[in-house]
């Protein structure tokens, strides 16, 4: 192994891949990117680069295309594979599942294909706590039940925990899974966060662009659900937060401290947020009064989720350390930067 050991980072020009990468370089990982930038940016690399002082290394790949993805491989010697590349919009996955499960499932048999080609043993795998649909009991730990997907989106995160889980049973891979809760807010310097392409439908994004005007009004969506004030309860993690657990995820597989060769950690902060406590938020820190309707349920939305976290704790070592108002700014910063200066192009 390298006296620096060198990442892969799938996805890296991603919301998360790219606060992950500014978390490996500082950690003093060597990162190498690939990207399709289906959904990001090639500015988000200088982006990266300003921040840490180090660019990493960039390929535009696209990772259905099994060959390049090989190219990659015979490139670079990686020590380790962080795996965000996927499509991850949940209406979309529900009109175009053929597209979803394609993309997503196609990309990581490929990578499972050159990690075993190239002798590379180690993954990260960006799940999401989607895999538990409703559950009974609240908190989630890693052992509720995994129910039935509620969308296509939601079944190719399962179906790819499956792949992994058999992979790694066949002696193949040392996996770790780690299932994020709701990832927002933006790096603190306002250099990179979550540009999505589009409309927004994400709760922070939809309130950060009404805040700033883009968006007349938001919904929310539901206000006679089985919670304190009625509207939905998620777990909400800062993006800076989560990409630590990454770093802890990839330390625990470099130093082969894994307890088995496929382990999954909930990655959340523990504390449920409904949304209009989130809106109540954003209006106190900002002083910014949004403008929103209360609509029907939105298809699909469970009503309450959020994560135990002990494992993670006690395991991993890791623990969330931001608060909601740490992510709320964030993510105001982050949007009036995009909103004064804009910034990416093709
Ligand atoms: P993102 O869209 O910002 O990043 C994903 C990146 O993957 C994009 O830059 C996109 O261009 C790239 N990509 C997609 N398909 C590709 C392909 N075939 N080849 C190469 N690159 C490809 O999304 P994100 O929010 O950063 O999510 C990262 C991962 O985390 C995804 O796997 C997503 O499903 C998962 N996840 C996200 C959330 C969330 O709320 N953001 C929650 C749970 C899990
Ligand atoms: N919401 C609104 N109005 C909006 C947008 C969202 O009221 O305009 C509400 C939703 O109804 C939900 C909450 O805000 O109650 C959070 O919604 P998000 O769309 O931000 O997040 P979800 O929990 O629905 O899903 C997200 C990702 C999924 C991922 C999941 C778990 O979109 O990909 O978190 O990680 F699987």
């Amino acid at each position: 192994m390298n006296s620096k050991p060198c990442i892969l980072v799938t996805g890296g020009t991603g919301f998360i891949g790219s606060h992950t990468a500014v978390a490996l370089l500082q950690a003093g990982f060597e990162t190498v990117i690939i990207d399709n930038l289906s959904n990001s940016y090639h500015e988000v690399i200088d982006r990266i680069d300003t921040i840490t002082g180090t660019r990493p290394a960039f390929h535009r790949v696209d990772m259905r295309d099994d060959q390049s993805l090989n190219e990659i491989f015979s490139l670079h010697q990686f020590d380790a594979v962080i795996h965000f590349a996927a499509l991850k919009a949940v209406s979309d996955s529900v009109d175009q599942p053929l597209l979803y499960y394609h993309n997503n499932l196609v990309s990581l048999l490929n990578l499972i294909n050159a990690c075993m080609q190239h002798k590379t043993d180690k993954l990260v795998f960006s799940s999401s706590c989607t895999v538990y649909g409703q559950p009974e009991q609240l908190p989630v730990t890693e052992n509720t039940p995994v129910q039935k997907p509620h969308s296509p989106y939601g079944n190719t995160k399962k179906i790819s925990e499956e792949i992994l889980r058999d992979c790694s049973a066949a002696s193949l891979l040392n996996v770790i899974s780690l299932r994020y809760f709701n990832p927002c807010g933006a790096h603190d310097t306002g250099l990179i966060g979550e540009f999505p392409i589009g409309k927004p439908n994400n709760l922070m994004p939809v309130i950060t662009q009404t805040a700033a005007g883009i968006i007349p009004q938001f919904e929310i969506f539901g206000n006679n659900y089985n919670t304190p004030d009625g509207s939905c309860i998620r777990d909400y993690i800062h993006i800076s937060d989560l990409a630590d657990a990454h770093v802890k995820a990839l330390e625990r597989l470099i130093r082969k401290q894994n307890d088995s060769c496929f382990e999954v950690f909930n990655v959340g902060t523990g504390t449920g947020i409904s949304v209009l406590e989130m809106v109540n938020a954003f209006e106190r820190l900002t002083g910014i009064k949004l403008k929103h309707t209360i609509s029907g349920r939105r298809a699909g939305d469970i009503e309450q989720i959020w994560a135990d976290t002990s494992k993670a704790e006690n395991v991993l070592g890791w623990k969330a350390k931001l608060t909601l108002d740490d992510m709320i700014l964030t993510a105001w910063k982050w949007q009036q930067q995009l909103t004064q200066k804009t910034v990416y192009t093709k």
